[in-house]
């Protein structure tokens, strides 16, 4: 079966917030402006997920939802396909998506302004679940070697607070598209325990990883982690998804995932979305044709990206991605300053990029580029580019 990931659809004037959120969000107004910002696809899903949500709609009945044990087990058989680790279904919670995760992983284990540790740059929502459950954050910096991020450990046991509770791991990461190795994640989790420390494993991006690279899941690699780790997953990254707001907490350990469901049960989050249920459910059941025709897609992309934004901007220097659809570039060297080289992104080529700071310390001069979109548009942005920057 092909599928077309060349087509474009028009997504102006639906809500979307990567396009009709660009200009409140980034100030990026154009009429013809190109968002490469917000991390979800220009692709429609899988047809099987269109033809599951279909039936919904032609029976026109929107009802609560019950039975996610087959949800739970379509989960589980995706990470066993896909990445040969075979969680227990009772051991995964259904939840309104990720970040929703982390904000009860961290009601749940850590109390207000103890310290949560983050690789830094790192994905923005983690600073912003963080300050809103008024817990701090502690950047750690990560080491750029030769274009490629590794975590600073030593740096870590030096610099973190003793009141730190929680680790956000983000694997692999978003932005700079590492996929960690066994030995990485092995070093990270005897640094949990040795300090006591909460490890929640986000992974969402799993699946979004290329030729070459495999992605380690956390609990496979060090089993004994089991006690003190949350790992977070989901199909809505890899089957843009994301606005169905369906995550998985997958928590061997019974006390953590009493505690953790507890908190749920709280804020009256265990409840799940129909739609998002079926839809996330039907993906991870019969969506790997499409990623397999998917990722040949995006490795394609990342490469003619990688290969002319140094061209239509001299000096931009991209980092190298294993995983995720979210180029990570350095414009440190291009001989202007941030505001500029922002100002002229957003004015003179229309496009709307996620601005490097946003991902804290180590992302200042950067930009991140979303290329989960037709070929077509991301040619129309290296022309811009090149237009604007030679
Ligand atoms: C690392 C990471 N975690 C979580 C999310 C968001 O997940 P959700 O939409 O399920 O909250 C993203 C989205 O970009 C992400 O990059």
């Amino acid at each position: 079966m092909t599928f077309d990931f060349d087509r474009i659809i028009d997504r102006r004037n639906t809500h979307s917030s990567k396009w009709d959120g660009m200009a409140a969000a980034l100030g990026v107004t154009a009429h013809d402006a190109l968002p490469l910002w917000v991390a979800e696809m220009d692709f429609s899903a899988p047809p099987a997920v269109q033809q599951a949500l279909q039936a919904e709609i032609d029976r026109g009945t929107y009802g609560y939802y019950t039975g996610d044990h087959t949800w739970r087990e379509a989960m589980s058989a995706w990470l066993a396909r896909r990445h040969q680790w075979q969680p227990d279904p009772d051991w995964i919670t259904p939840t309104p998506g990720i970040v929703a995760a982390l904000g009860l992983a961290l009601q749940a284990f850590s109390e207000e302004n103890d310290h949560v540790v983050v690789f830094s740059p790192a994905y923005h929502a983690f600073g912003k679940i963080i300050a809103a459950n008024n817990r701090r954050i502690h950047n750690q910096p990560m080491i750029n070697e030769q274009g490629r991020y590794r975590m600073d450990f030593d740096g870590l046991a030096k610099s973190m607070p003793a009141d730190a509770k929680v680790v956000f791991f983000c694997s692999p990461h978003n932005p700079g598209g590492r996929v960690w190795d066994a030995e990485e994640i092995r070093q990270l989790c005897e640094f949990c325990i040795e300090r006591d420390l909460l490890l929640i494993s986000d992974e969402i991006h799993a699946d979004l990883v290329y030729s070459g690279c495999r992605h380690r899941v956390t609990a496979d690699v060090v089993p004994e982690i089991a006690r003190r780790l949350i790992t977070l997953s989901g199909a809505t990254k890899t089957f843009n998804l994301a606005g169905t707001h369906v995550g998985g907490a997958i928590i061997s350990d019974p006390e953590i995932r009493k505690r953790f469901r507890a908190m749920a049960a709280r804020s009256g989050l265990l409840s799940f979305s129909t739609l998002g249920m079926i839809a996330t459910e039907t993906a991870q059941r019969h969506g790997d044709a499409w990623l397999d025709a998917l990722l040949p897609y995006l490795e394609a992309n990342r490469d003619y990206l990688a290969a002319e934004i140094v061209k239509a901007v001299p000096g931009a220097r991209p980092m190298h991605l294993e995983a995720t659809y979210l180029a990570w570039i350095d414009f440190s060297a291009i001989g202007m300053p941030r505001k500029d080289f922002m100002a002229a992104i957003r004015d003179r080529a229309r496009l709307g990029v996620s601005p490097g700071p946003q991902f804290g310390p180590g992302g200042e001069d950067w930009i991140r580029v979303n290329f989960a979109t037709p070929r077509s548009n991301l040619e129309l942005a290296i022309t811009r580019l090149s237009e604007t920057f030679c």
